[in-house]
């Protein structure tokens, strides 16, 4: 079932999904490291990290939103980053936070849809995306785009939210992330949809060994998932 941010409107999943954060962008920062207590950040590390050995020089980040998990990745010393997105409100408020970083000439914020992506095949070392797949309209066909780019013996690293299973964990979190988060994601973003939305689709969307399976299918090796935080979120690591 495909979960839509705005249940009243007709328009694609792409549209509704592009509209949604151009609505929430200038909040977006702010609500991610408040609802998460700063959790996203070190899950954007960890994620970075697991490109160490791989030296990546061209980088390209899938659904780079205000552009947080690109500017990880200058930690790992590459040449240029390219991060795409739909929605032009999130990529403005990425563009003035590289501006006011000085970093605007290595990381380059374009206009682009991931699952139709406007490069050539191989051009990339490192394909990276955190909290982007699961808003996919076609899933499969991001994914498989994400491999089309990536050159042999590269990498894709994608960071998603996934799903506790342990007694009383999964419980409380389940509470929090359906009746709490919703309620301030609402008061501070004023948009109905957006934090009803992150719950809905985190719900439906594969984890775990079903994800990896997905990978497989779209043209990755060597897959693995490493969990974290009790599994609120998951790694998920695929060469070509
Ligand atoms: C939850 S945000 C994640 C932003 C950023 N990666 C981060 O870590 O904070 C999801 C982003 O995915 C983008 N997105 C969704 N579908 C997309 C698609 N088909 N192509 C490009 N971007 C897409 C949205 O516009 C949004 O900016």
């Amino acid at each position: 079932m495909t979960v839509l941010p705005y249940k009243d409107k007709s328009d694609a999943k792409k549209k509704q999904v592009a509209e949604m954060f151009d609505s929430i962008s200038g909040k977006y920062d702010f609500l991610n490291h408040f609802l998460s207590l700063g959790i996203d950040i070190r899950w954007r590390k960890k994620a970075i990290k697991m490109l160490r050995d791989l030296e990546p020089k061209h980088i390209l980040d899938i659904a780079t939103g205000t552009g947080d998990f690109a500017i990880e990745s200058l930690k790992l010393n590459p040449e240029k980053v390219v991060g795409v997105d739909i929605s032009e409100g999130m990529l403005n408020v990425g563009r003035e936070k590289m501006k006011k970083k000085g970093i605007a000439d290595i990381i380059d914020m374009q206009s682009g849809d991931s699952e139709n992506l406007q490069f050539e095949d191989n051009s990339f070392d490192a394909v990276i995306v955190a909290f982007g797949v699961r808003n996919f309209e076609n899933l499969e066909k991001g994914l498989a785009e994400m491999n089309r780019v990536l050159r042999p013996g590269g990498r894709a690293v994608i960071l998603e939210f996934s799903k506790p299973t342990v007694f009383p964990f999964k419980q409380l979190y389940n509470f929090y992330f359906r009746w709490i988060l919703p309620k301030i994601g609402k008061v501070v973003s004023k948009d109905n949809a957006a934090y009803t939305y992150l719950p809905e689709s985190v719900n439906e969307f594969p984890f775990g060994d079903k994800f990896l399976r997905i990978l497989e299918k779209t043209g990755y090796k060597n897959t693995k998932c490493k969990p974290l935080t009790l599994g609120i979120s998951s790694i998920y690591v695929g060469e070509k």
